[in-house]
């Protein structure tokens, strides 16, 4: 039957725990006696006995009633008299819809529950009495009784049926005794997201609100982001609730435009504020001066990033920003190989490994244990790994300027990184240059032409740290040094 976990018996019923006796005095149907059971077995209550039942108590009628509940109306009794179905109890309360005019306690099924659960602590046996469906218990039936039980219910029509005073006076039973929460929030097999991927989500939603110019009341941000704040907070996210948010907020900011991309239709055409055409030069005033500036003090080398996937349209965008580098005679030798293969991820990741292990027999006491204590590479968790190539004869630029330095074309591929470097860094992104790697081993993994040389192995993704220092500083393995030592005059 649906609801019913044959597994998950209540605890009475498994253990055998005491519980009061349910006793119906002169039951007329079968059906009735069926629905009791039922209605008995929903509160954990199993025993049942029957003063002279009109019907028999295990015919067709009755068990296809109990649903399932059959095991009570098989264990049930049968008694010729009510004050031999009570003998053996200590305490009898006698459900009535009516005044008896008798001196005694009468309760509601809800007092009447703790009270029996107190007698039965203490020891005793307790019956509650049911009486025949059409007239109730006779006044010598009450007479018995210790108390009575009164279901408050409209005055007006308090008639009720035998299985559902049965189960108003199971389910107080039941209640006094569980220790079900009040309230629970059923989370199936996720849990709640920990702090930590919350507060990712919210700098990533911020960040977007940002950027889409949401914010831009300065005075009134602080206020915004704790309300959106809270909004969220009130749902109780769950890691999957991030994860879904996290992409919906990233579809959200990018998913028009790279769809646009994708159908060849004018970006300008997405949008009500067309995109900028760049057709006159912009003026730079000093306020943007300032931000550069603390654009290139808080642009780090990244090697520790939280999971937060980064979108395809923001790589292309970088991507996009990076190939504005300049380069030797405008040839554009940059080759960006943006690595997703599991398997090669892994192999740059053996190869970063035995050129660190080999960097590090280089050094020596204090400096080896130094170097050993480095995070040199963020290629464990970075969402997206790019491997940066030269072309060393790019037929464009023709030859313009290389003649006598031919390595100005990684010198060019070096100026794309650091545009990826700081545009990365500007849309909250962090960048990780790697070239502690044997270059061959790379190329061989990217299957790119023998001739290309590496630049350099970038891990991109959200960082998960801010610092306005190196972290080689922070570590005491490199101090900055001072203008005068990198600046001379002639
Ligand atoms: C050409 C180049 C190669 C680098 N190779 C590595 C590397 O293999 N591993 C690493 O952790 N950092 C590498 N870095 C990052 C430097 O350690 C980092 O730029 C320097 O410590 C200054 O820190 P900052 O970039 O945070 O200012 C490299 C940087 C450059 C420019």
């Amino acid at each position: 039957m649906a609801g019913t976990d044959p597994t998950r018996l209540p605890p009475d019923t498994v253990t055998g725990a005491p519980a009061p006796l349910i006793v119906l005095s002169h039951p007329q149907l079968a059906e009735n006696v069926g629905m009791v059971a039922r209605a008995m077995l929903n509160c954990g209550l199993v025993d049942m006995r029957l003063v002279e039942p009109q019907e028999p108590h295990l015919e067709g009628r009755a068990i296809a009633a109990a649903s399932g509940a059959d095991v009570v109306l098989h264990r049930a009794e049968v008694f010729a008299s009510t004050r031999e179905a009570v003998a053996d109890a200590n305490w009898v309360l006698a459900t009535t819809a009516r005044r008896r005019g008798q001196v005694k306690p009468v309760m509601t099924p809800k007092h009447a529950a703790a009270e029996m659960r107190a007698r039965i602590a203490a020891g005793q046996k307790v019956a509650v009495l049911f009486g025949r469906e059409r007239t109730g218990l006779d006044n010598d039936e009450v007479s018995i009784a210790d108390a009575v039980c009164e279901v408050p219910l409209n005055p007006a029509y308090c008639s009720l049926n035998l299985a559902q005073a049965v189960l108003l006076v199971g389910y107080e039973w039941f209640q006094a005794g569980s220790d079900a929460p009040p309230c629970e929030m059923v989370m199936n097999e996720t849990l709640p997201a920990a702090k930590d991927e919350v507060l990712n989500f919210y700098a990533h939603l911020e960040r977007e609100l940002e950027l889409c110019g949401f914010l831009r009341a300065e005075d009134k941000r602080p206020s915004m982001v704790r309300n959106i704040r809270s909004l969220f907070n009130r749902a109780q996210l769950t890691e999957q609730d991030v994860r879904t948010l996290h992409g919906m907020v990233a579809e959200l900011a990018h998913g028009s435009l790279r769809r646009a991309r994708k159908l060849g239709i004018p970006v300008d055409k997405l949008h009500a504020e067309p995109m900028p055409l760049y057709t006159s030069a912009p003026i730079f005033d000093s306020a943007f001066a300032d931000k550069l500036t603390e654009l290139f003090v808080w642009r780090r080398d990244v090697r520790r990033f939280t999971a937060e996937p980064v979108t395809e349209t923001a790589v292309t965008e970088l991507l996009e920003q990076a190939c504005l580098a300049p380069s030797v005679g405008n040839s554009q030798p940059w080759r960006f190989v943006l690595v997703e293969d599991t398997a090669r991820r892994a192999a740059v990741r053996a190869a970063f490994a035995a050129a660190n292990a080999e960097a590090l027999a280089g050094y020596s006491g204090e400096k080896a244990q130094l170097y050993a204590s480095l995070k040199l590479a963020g290629l464990d968790r970075a969402p997206v790994q790019i491997a940066v190539f030269a072309d060393p004869d790019p037929a464009e630029g023709h030859g313009l300027g290389r003649r006598t330095m031919p390595q100005t074309l990684q010198y060019s591929v070096v100026a794309a990184i650091q545009n990826l470097w700081l545009a990365a860094r500007a849309r909250g992104l962090g960048l990780g240059m790697i070239s502690i790697v044997d270059p061959a081993e790379v190329r061989r993994v990217c299957e790119v032409p023998e001739a290309w040389d590496l630049v350099a192995y970038l891990c991109l993704g959200h960082p998960e740290e801010e610092h306005a220092d190196p972290e080689l500083v922070r570590a005491g393995w490199q101090d900055r040094i001072p203008m005068d030592r990198v600046v001379f005059r002639r």
